[in-house]
C-alpha cells in the first residue's frame, strides 16, 4: 500500500496543535516536499512561516500523512484535520480509504497471532481501542441486524467479554479487509478461503473471530463509534490491579513486531488486560518518563523515540492469586540494553525484539509500585 510520488510533488493539509502552554489549538498549514524532502508549517492566523524542518529528523513517511492521523513535529503532536489543497485531495482519498476492524471475544486471546497476521497482510493500522461493550452499544453498533434471527446469539456473543477495535488505512482498506477476513461461515471460509482470518480462527457462523465493516459508509459510522472526536465510547478494560505497564515503542511498532511481542508475552502465561494505541505530546512522554530525568543519560533520546508515533500500551496482568505481576514482567522483558540481553538472556522480549538501548522494543514499569500508577496514567488519564 505504499504510495508513488513524483519527484517534485508536494502535499498539502490543513493541522491543528493544541499548544498546551496557552491552553489553545493552533492551525497551521502543513506543507509536505517530496524531492526536497522538508516539512513547512506555516502558522495560519497569523500568516507567517512557523517552521522549516527535515522529513527524516521528524521520521515521517508519505505513509503517515492521512486524515485524523497525529504525526510528531519537532516534539509538537500535530493532527491532520483536512488537505490543504485540490491536488492533495485528489492523489491521496482513494488511497487512504479506512475501515473498522475488530477481534471478537472468542479471539481476543489470540490477540498476537491475529495482530501479527493483519501486520504479514501489509494493513497498516492507525487507530486500536480493546473496550467492552454493554448490550445497548452492541445494539446501537449492530443497528442494521435489528430484525434478524440471530440478533439475540450476536449481541450475547460481542457482550461476553472485551473487543478490540481497530481503524486500518489504506487503498481500498474496506474490500481488502473484507477479503483477508474471508467469509461470515469459518467453516465455508476453510474450504474457500483457507488463509483468511476466519478460517483459522473463528469457530462457526456465530462465534467467527473478527468483524470487517462491510461499505465505505457503514466504516465512517463505525469508526465514529468507535473513535469519535468526542462523546461517549464504550469503556476499556484496565483493571488496575495486580499489574504492570508495558509499552510496544514507537519503533517496534513501525517494523511490525507489535503481533509477535504481544504472542511472546501471552504464551508466557500473562494477561493482556487492557490495550490501546496512543501517540504521545512530547510533554506527554516526559511526564511519564519523569523518573529517568538526571538519572540515565539515555533521557533525551527515550523522549523522541516514545514521541517517534503510535506506541501500544499493555496492561499486563496475572491470573487471580498469582504473586506481583511487576518483578515477573520484568525478568520477561530482560536486561535494558538487547546487545547484552542476547549474551545473558536470549530468550527475553528485548533480547529477541531489541535493536539497542533506546530501540530496545518495549518500555516496562521498573518499580513493583509504579505498576499501577503507569497503567493508570495511559487508561485512566491519557484515554479520554
Ligand atoms: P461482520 O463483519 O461481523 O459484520 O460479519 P459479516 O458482515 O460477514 O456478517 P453479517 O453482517 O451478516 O453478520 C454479522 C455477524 O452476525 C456475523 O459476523 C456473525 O457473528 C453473526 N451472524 C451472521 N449470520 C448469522 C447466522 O446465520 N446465525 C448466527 N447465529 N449468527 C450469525
Ligand atoms: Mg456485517
Amino acid at each position: 500500500m505504499s504510495l508513488t510520488l513524483a519527484d517534485d510533488e508536494r502535499y498539502c493539509f490543513t493541522v491543528e496543535w493544541y499548544e498546551e502552554m496557552a491552553a489553545r489549538v493552533r492551525q497551521f498549514q502543513f506543507f509536505y516536499f517530496v524531492k526536497a524532502q522538508s516539512i513547512e508549517m506555516y502558522d495560519i492566523k497569523n500568516r507567517k512561516m512557523f517552521l522549516r524542518t527535515s522529513v527524516k529528523e521528524n521520521n515521517i513517511s508519505p505513509a503517515d500523512l492521512y486524515l485524523g492521523n497525529s504525526i510528531n513535529v519537532c516534539g509538537r503532536l500535530l493532527n491532520i484535520v483536512d488537505y490543504g489543497d485540490d491536488y492533495t485531495r485528489r492523489k491521496l482519498s482513494a488511497k487512504k480509504e479506512r475501515t473498522l476492524g475488530m477481534i471478537k471475544p472468542d479471539a481476543v486471546d489470540k490477540l498476537g497471532q491475529i495482530l501479527d497476521k493483519i501486520c504479514q497482510k501489509g494493513f497498516l493500522i492507525s487507530r486500536l481501542r480493546m473496550c467492552r461493550m454493554n448490550r445497548n452499544q452492541a445494539l446501537s453498533f449492530y443497528q442494521e441486524h435489528q430484525s434478524k434471527p440471530f440478533l439475540n446469539a450476536l449481541l450475547d456473543y460481542v457482550t461476553s467479554g472485551p473487543v478490540v477495535t481497530f481503524e486500518i488505512v489504506g487503498e481500498n482498506a474496506v474490500g481488502a479487509w473484507r477479503e483477508a477476513i474471508g467469509p461470515t461461515d469459518p467453516s465455508a471460509a476453510r474450504k474457500t478461503a483457507p488463509t483468511s482470518i476466519r478460517a483459522q480462527y473463528g469457530q462457526d457462523v456465530t462465534f467467527n473471530a473478527v468483524h470487517g465493516s462491510s461499505d465505505p459508509g457503514a466504516a465512517a459510522r463505525e469508526i465514529e463509534f468507535f473513535f469519535p472526536s468526542s462523546g461517549p465510547v464504550p469503556p476499556n478494560t484496565a483493571r488496575v490491579g495486580n499489574c504492570t505497564c508495558c509499552i510496544i515503542k514507537p519503533s517496534a511498532v513501525k517494523a511490525g513486531m507489535a503481533g509477535k511481542i504481544i504472542s511472546a508475552i501471552t504464551e508466557a502465561g500473562f494477561q493482556v488486560g487492557a490495550t490501546q494505541m496512543f501517540t504521545l505530546e512530547k510533554a506527554n512522554a516526559e511526564e511519564f518518563l519523569e523518573v529517568y530525568k538526571g538519572v540515565v543519560h539515555e533521557y533525551s533520546a527515550m523522549v523522541v523515540e516514545l514521541t517517534s508515533g503510535p506506541c501500544l500500551v499493555l496492561e499486563i496482568c496475572a491470573p487471580e492469586g498469582s504473586p506481583p505481576v511487576a518483578p515477573a514482567f520484568r525478568e520477561l522483558a530482560g536486561p535494558t540494553d538487547p546487545e547484552i540481553a542476547r549474551h545473558l538472556r536470549p530468550r527475553t522480549l528485548r533480547a529477541l525484539f531489541g535493536s539497542d538501548k533506546i530501540k530496545n522494543a518495549i518500555h516496562c514499569t521498573d518499580l513493583p509500585d509504579d505498576g499501577q500508577l503507569e497503567v493508570e496514567y495511559f487508561f485512566r488519564i491519557l484515554d479520554r
